[in-house]
């Protein structure tokens, strides 16, 4: 049975990305690595990175104001605010807070959501959830981080994955027919499996030592759950709509690694040329990644309306999510 219901439609994206560009080889000035290693392990050419003082919250308002404006609304049209994000400028209050109000939003709420690279994905099914229960009537939903604060710069095992940016998206509420052809969320999962918290994480924190500390990671490790979990929700989600990966226009991965994004698209069943991929240009942004990756491509034109995505993250925690939008 079908019938009318309500849906949580991406009304509009933005980014925004630092200034400085780093290049492969600009870290092989630093480190004992190469341009080819990092390509061929992870089809990363170049990351930006924050300029000193600039911050996440920073990111956050550029990318949620370019969001507001391409969705034509206002700061009055927001009730809820999410940020996405490991690498706050304070411990708190949190970021959304700092970017409702510099945004200018008054009404509603604003939190955070800590789900590291699956936190733009944690973030759009909470606002889903937030909107079709009525506690908010249109969100401002946004992945954004500073990962080179939290990078140990001597360490090329992880030195030369990340970089920083945000993305955002405008999310409101529409009424649908109550089946595949309508616009908006059609279905989300998150998952989590905390066994594995050691195996990405951040040595350091508020509680502990006081000190942010720096990123940890068991590489081999992280990329062979990253495939596994990510074609795992991929199939349940598909699934659980009757749908198939030949349904799929666009697949909006995160962007960890090109070996990752293309492992996984292959055993979802979807060609490359069908896959957005960012990582060359942004390397792992983390929460942002999934949404940069996604502005870009509406904003060149290669995602239209009315097309079908599939965005997956997989992240620290193990924490990892997706879910299937028409735009
Ligand atoms: N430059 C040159 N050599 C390097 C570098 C580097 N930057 N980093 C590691 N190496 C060396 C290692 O020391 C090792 O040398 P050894 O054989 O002499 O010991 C060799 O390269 C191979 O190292 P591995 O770690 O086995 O390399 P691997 O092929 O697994 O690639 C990588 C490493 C790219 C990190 C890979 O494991 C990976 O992509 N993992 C996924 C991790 C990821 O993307 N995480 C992001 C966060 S999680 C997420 O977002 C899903």
């Amino acid at each position: 049975m079908t019938g009318p219901v309500q849906r949580s439609v991406i009304e509009g994206t933005g980014s925004a990305l630092p200034e400085t560009r780093v290049t492969n080889d600009e870290l092989a000035r630093r480190l004992d690595t190469s341009d080819s290693w990092i390509r061929e392990r992870t089809g990363i050419c170049e990351r930006r990175i924050a300029a000193a003082g600039e911050t996440t919250a920073d990111l956050a308002v550029a990318a949620g104001a370019r969001a507001l404006a391409a969705a034509g609304a206002g700061p009055d049209d927001i009730d809820l605010v999410l940020v996405a994000t490991a690498t706050p400028a304070r411990t708190f209050p949190a970021t959304a807070a700092t970017v409702q109000g510099r945004l200018g939003i008054r009404a509603g709420s604003a939190f955070d959501i800590a789900a590291v690279c699956s936190g733009f994905v944690y973030a759009l099914a909470v606002a889903d959830s937030l909107l079709r229960t009525g506690q908010a009537r249109r969100a401002l939903v946004i992945g954004a981080e500073t990962f080179s604060r939290i990078i140990d710069w001597e360490d090329r095992t992880t030195a030369v994955l990340f970089g920083d940016g945000a993305g955002a998206a405008v999310v409101g509420l529409a009424e649908g027919r109550g089946d595949l052809s309508d616009r908006g969320i059609l279905a989300a999962r998150l998952r989590a499996d905390g066994r594995h918290d050691m195996l990405l994480h951040v040595d350091g924190g508020a509680g502990s030592t006081g000190t942010v500390g720096h990123v940890r990671m068991a590489g081999r490790e992280v990329f062979r759950h990253a495939v596994t979990n990510l074609a795992g929700v991929t199939h349940e989600l598909l699934d659980g709509l009757g749908l198939t990966a030949a349904d799929i226009d666009w697949i909006v991965p995160h962007q960890a690694n090109l070996r990752i994004i293309e492992a996984t698209a292959q055993r979802i069943g979807v060609p490359m040329e069908r896959v957005v991929v960012t990582v060359d240009r942004h390397a792992n942004t983390s929460a942002a990644s999934v949404p940069l990756a996604l502005d870009s491509a509406i904003r060149d034109g290669r995602i239209r309306p009315g097309q079908l995505l599939l965005v997956e993250a997989m992240g620290g925690g193990f924490t990892w999510g997706a879910a299937v939008v028409r735009l």
